[in-house]
């Protein structure tokens, strides 16, 4: 079946069954390599994407239920002055080690400031618990968060 997704702001067509997980369409058929396969579940959120802001676990997200919603990926959530600041405290603070995980933490880091620009650190551990780094760069993320949101982070 066709299906017409909005993918970063450009309207792409995937010919798919219904029931393919979205990132199985954004990699496989779109080449768009950026949301990552972690777990497949739901529990890591490498593969994490947002649907009209919201952040979502597109491994386990049937293409057929996405209808028109706009879907960001780590690829156009720069274009976003919340998403640029996220990924400019990123570089600057150099949060990445083998840059698996990142993806998805920059997803769910632009949608918590999206949300809330000012998150204390137990929003952002909050907000970012479903987000799993086998690097344990949770430290750099903290940081980098409150430094797109314009905070000094808390002693
Ligand atoms: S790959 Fe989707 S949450 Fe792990
Ligand atoms: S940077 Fe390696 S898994 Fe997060």
């Amino acid at each position: 079946m066709a299906f017409e997704l909005n993918v970063n702001g450009r309207m792409r067509s995937a010919d798919v069954e219904g029931d393919t997980p979205l990132l199985w369409v954004l990699r496989d058929t779109l080449g768009v390599l950026g949301p990552k396969y972690g777990c497949g579940v739901a529990q890591c959120g490498a593969c994490t994407v947002h649907l009209d802001g919201t952040p979502v676990r597109s491994c386990v997200l049937p293409v057929e239920s996405v209808g028109a919603a706009k879907i960001v990926t780590v690829e156009g959530v720069g274009a976003s002055p919340v998403g640029k600041k996220v990924q400019e405290a990123w570089g600057e603070l150099d949060v990445a080690q083998c840059g698996y995980c990142q993806a998805g933490q920059i997803m769910s880091a632009t949608a918590l400031l999206a949300s809330n620009p000012a998150p204390s650190d137990a929003d952002i551990d909050d907000a970012m618990s479903g987000n799993i780094c086998r690097c344990a760069t949770y430290l750099r993320i903290r940081a980098a968060i409150k430094k797109a949101s314009g905070q000094k982070a808390e002693a």
